[in-house]
């Protein structure tokens, strides 16, 4: 007798079967199916031979591998009993629930006294499929592995894609090819990590941007992952996901994966990218107003550093307002005697030398602006030199004589004290001041990975939420260091990066957008001269690539020309008379011929709008652009496209293409197959195309 389930959402179909009552294997995840396939059919048509040099039987790819099966590569859970002997669980079926959305198998090995199940959730307008693992045992246990649903990988390709970053780097794809063996990327440093995102992406052959097949994945959890892609001797493929090994340090009775996010698409990379973008936006994250527009941040950081002097915090206030600034984010450096950054975290009150007054003084100021107010908070972390260490040296987490990170240590956040503690001076300043906003830092590494550690933040923040539903929260962490679904169902903004070099930031953005949509990705102008790369970059490219995305300012606005501010203040204009549709655009990575050039689309939800960013990151090899294919458009339709900064082009263009004088009136056809021909520009430029959806069909 063989089991089979099958879940659809329009644009995919899985397939689940299971040979009598043994676990069940994906038997199928890619294009929609027809409604009435034989699924048994199908499942007998999925099975392989075999030859010599293998067991008499392909033991099952199942959802959780089982050692105790023979399974000859990575078990999907890996368990010991509380003396720590080594447990091999037999799981049999037990229950199924489902209802059209929702899918629940139950298995249990009544020997061991030990359940097991798997749940998946399908979404017809995103398109994610959202699944997890949950292990029950009567005795407590000692878990060191537990994979989410583990999924076959396609055969049909030959590399995976996943990111790797550091500091000021955040967001780096690397392909791998396909090998016997296993591609392993864990997170040991109890973030999600800049090292390593927690995302998979694995498209197959011949894939790009905007045509081809792609199987994506991203594990929803902040304290650390691990994910193998392994392909065994016989060929076949998987993909696990679950925290970083060991992170449960206690013996329990209940465990759980985080979700595992999951999407296939026949409509290249983006349309993975896009189904995760949405997702984000329509699922995770969620907007105290969702319908209040995005407003545009001034963050202090870059400009004064620990140095907070009120009349400077003010004048640069009242010049980040004019150039169009709707909400002062003030940053590290007002609590405690934090003169730099070798003190004082962890005493979360108001530094009387620099604010005598407390923060009304600059709040009434700033509020006058016509501006909001937002500011900083490191919670899990506390310095040695702070009054809290000193009170509470026992709250500290890992052991005595730990290597510091930036003079830090981290607060043990599964202690209840350290929690109470933590959310009383937050609420403390929260009540005291009229702020809608915290930025969210994390700037050290955990001594060693903690699930309770991860559990214990997602506590603090989700009471703080409660209880002041209006005030939004940024997550950072060293800039990326903590970006993944997780944080972003308790904060409503990801800083992606420490990096404001703007061309850094081009890329990162880029790559970052394969699995974030832009309403919650913080970019900021930075300083002209860019003080984590040196280099010295024109206002414009700075402006536009912040427009990319959910725009702000950092750097000192007494620093900007004239001809810097008039620039600035035009391009956020521009940005602001764009966000309400551009919040809800999806982001479509461009197939662009010059690898110097990195371009990509957003367009509206309603397709009748679209801009195009053309970010000119080096110099070509060749002299004069090369087309640029435009995608996602209705072939059909007429579309008028204008160069929006042509004014911009330098005298070196010397001839008339024909975006440089006019707008193009084409269809969506010529502009996604014949592109379209930028003029001639500078490195470090960035030409912006608008285009709108004309009445009239071809
Ligand atoms: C690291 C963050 O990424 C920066 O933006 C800034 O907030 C500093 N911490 C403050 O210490």
């Amino acid at each position: 007798m063989t089991r089979v389930w099958r879940l659809d959402d329009g644009q995919q179909t899985l397939v689940l079967a299971a040979k009598a009552d043994l676990l069940p294997q994906c038997m199928y995840w890619g294009r929609s199916l027809p409604r009435g396939e034989d699924l048994t059919a199908l499942a007998a048509a999925h099975g392989l031979d075999v030859t010599g040099g293998m067991l008499d039987e392909n033991p099952d790819l199942s959802l959780c591998p089982e050692a105790s099966h023979s399974f000859p590569g990575q078990p999907g859970m890996i368990l010991r009993d509380a003396l720590g002997r080594g447990v091999l669980p037999r799981f049999r079926f037990e229950a199924e629930d489902s209802d059209g959305n929702n899918l629940r198998l139950r298995y249990r090995d009544a020997d061991l006294g030990l359940g097991l199940a798997f749940r998946f959730q399908t979404d017809a307008q995103t398109h994610v499929i959202t699944c997890d693992t949950a292990l029950t045992s009567d005795q407590p246990v000692h878990l060191d592995w537990l994979a989410a649903p583990v999924l076959p990988g396609p055969q049909l390709s030959d590399e995976v894609m996943d990111v790797s970053g550091r500091w000021c780097g955040e967001f780096q794809v690397n392909r791998t090819p396909w090998s016997a063996g296993i591609r392993l990327r864990e997170s040991r440093t109890g973030r999600s990590g800049h090292e390593h995102f927690p995302g998979l992406l694995i498209p197959a052959r011949g894939t790009t941007n905007t045509s081809g097949e792609t199987y994506a994945f991203h594990y929803g959890w902040s304290g650390g992952h691990r994910m193998l892609a392994e392909e065994l001797q016989d060929g076949r493929r998987q993909i696990q996901f679950g925290h970083a090994v060991q992170t449960e340090t206690a013996p329990g009775t209940a465990f759980h994966t985080a979700p595992l996010y999951i999407t296939y698409s026949a409509a290249g990379l983006n349309g993975c990218a896009v189904a995760f973008q949405r997702h984000v936006r329509d699922r995770i994250v969620q907007m105290p107003k969702p319908d209040r527009p995005r407003p545009v941040h001034y963050n202090c950081w870059e400009a004064v550093y620990f140095d907070h002097k009120l009349p400077v915090l003010q004048e640069i206030a009242e010049r980040a307002a004019k150039l169009g600034a709707e909400r002062f984010v003030l940053d590290d450096g007002w609590f405690g005697q934090r003169d730099d950054d070798r003190r004082s975290l962890a005493d979360w009150t108001v530094d009387p030398r620099k604010y005598p007054d407390g923060l009304m003084p600059l709040i009434d100021h700033v509020q006058a602006l016509g501006m909001t107010f937002g500011i900083w908070f490191e919670p899990e972390m506390i310095n040695p030199d702070s009054e809290t260490f000193r009170a509470h040296p026992e709250w500290v987490l890992g052991p005595e004589g730990q290597i510091l990170g930036r003079q830090q240590m981290v607060l043990n956040m599964a202690l209840p004290e350290v929690q109470g503690y933590l959310y009383d001076r937050i609420a403390a300043i929260l009540s005291a001041y009229p702020i809608d906003y915290i930025k969210w830092d994390h700037n050290r590494l955990l001594p060693a990975p903690d699930a309770a550690q991860t559990r214990g933040s997602y506590a603090l923040l989700d009471r703080l939420r409660a209880d002041f539903p209006l005030v939004e929260i940024e997550s950072c962490a060293s800039g990326g260091g903590r970006i993944d679904f997780g944080i972003l169902q308790r904060t409503q903004r990801v800083w992606l990066s420490d990096s404001n070099d703007a061309l850094e930031r081009l890329r990162i953005q880029h790559d970052a957008a394969l699995f974030l949509p832009g309403l919650v990705t913080g970019s900021h102008v930075g300083p002209r001269h860019c003080h984590t790369s040196g280099r010295v970059l024109d206002i414009s490219i700075r402006a536009w690539v912040a427009a990319q995305r959910y725009m702000g300012f950092e750097m000192d606005p007494r620093e900007l020309t004239e001809h810097e501010a008039d620039v600035l203040t035009k391009v956020t204009t521009w940005w602001k008379a764009n966000r309400d549709w551009m919040r809800r655009a999806d982001i479509l990575r461009l197939d662009s011929a010059d690898p110097a050039v990195i371009a990509e689309q957003q367009i509206a939800e309603d397709g009748a709008r679209f801009v195009v960013f053309a970010g000119k990151a080096a110099t070509s090899a060749q002299i004069l652009p090369r087309p640029l294919r435009l995608t996602g458009l209705d072939p059909a339709a007429r579309y008028a496209v204008q160069l929006l900064n042509r004014d911009t082009a330098p005298g070196l263009s010397r001839g008339s293409p024909a975006l440089k004088m006019d707008p193009l009136h084409l269809s969506g056809a010529s502009l996604m197959q014949m592109g379209v021909n930028l003029p001639w520009h500078f490195p470090e430029t960035m030409w912006v195309l608008e285009g709108t959806r004309l009445e009239t069909a071809i």
